[in-house]
């Protein structure tokens, strides 16, 4: 299987969790484009079920393949989000926001009864960090922001750079308007309490950490599928 098979496998996996007049929060990345695509397949063979998309590239791709689509304020509280993830530690913890959807993934999936990881054997990690943490802040006091993150890293022991996303030749903007900082702690050995220390910071939206948020990944490899509970 190659890559692109793997996250087909993971999808096809978590799409039997998928029942009819089920709610769907759906994620973003290319794990997640994987499952819109199948779950599009299903719905053109009768599946009722209606998704809240985590971005505004998952809604064009629903949108392009006739998956049925509300708004959260439409639909506050959903059955069951299925989404990638740039980490997946053993208890289920989580790096998200590669993609630079992680504000509006994270809403989601905290108004879902449950969250569903689909993810590659590439994604599974010892300990949390390896993968930049994305951190999303607003426009508004940057470099003061930033100044907060470094010295709450500091005291708990993480360091490292701080980079200011970018796209083309200007800032990456996220779907809410906000910019993101991804950290390079390297390991983070204690990420719950990265996670609220971060959360205290006033000009963090929000951060990739996704703390006891998934209850299941299916993560995919060469042979075939397996599943992590939290
Ligand atoms: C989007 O912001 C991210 O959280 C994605 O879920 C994550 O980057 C996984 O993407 P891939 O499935 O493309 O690796």
């Amino acid at each position: 299987m190659d890559a692109r098979e793997m996250k087909i496998k993971a999808a096809a996996v978590a799409l039997a969790h998928v029942e009819d007049g089920m709610r769907l929060g759906i994620g973003t990345g290319s794990t997640a484009e994987e499952f819109v695509r199948l779950l599009a397949e299903k719905v053109a063979g009768g599946l009722k079920v209606e998704g809240v998309p985590t971005s505004e590239r998952t809604a064009r791709l629903c949108v392009e393949l006739g998956v049925p689509l509300k708004s959260l304020d439409e639909l506050p509280e959903l059955d069951l989000t299925i989404d990638g993830a740039d980490e997946v530690d053993g208890r289920l913890r989580l790096i998200k926001g590669g993609g630079g959807a992680l504000l509006r993934e994270k809403i989601v999936a905290s108004a879902s009864t449950r969250m569903i990881v689909i993810a590659d054997e590439s994604k599974v990690v010892e300990t949390l960090g390896a993968f930049k943490l994305p951190i999303e802040v607003n426009p508004f006091g940057l470099v003061s922001t930033r100044i907060a993150i470094e010295k709450t890293a500091a005291r708990l022991g993480l360091s490292g750079g701080i980079a200011l996303r970018t796209s083309g030749d200007g800032t990456f903007m996220t779907d809410g308007g906000h910019y993101i900082l991804d950290a390079s702690f390297g390991r983070i050995p204690d990420a719950d309490a990265l996670a609220s220390n971060l959360n205290d910071i006033p000009g963090v939206v929000e951060h990739g950490l996704f703390i006891n948020m998934a209850s299941l990944a299916i993560i995919a490899g060469p042979a075939g599928a397996r599943t992590l509970t939290a």
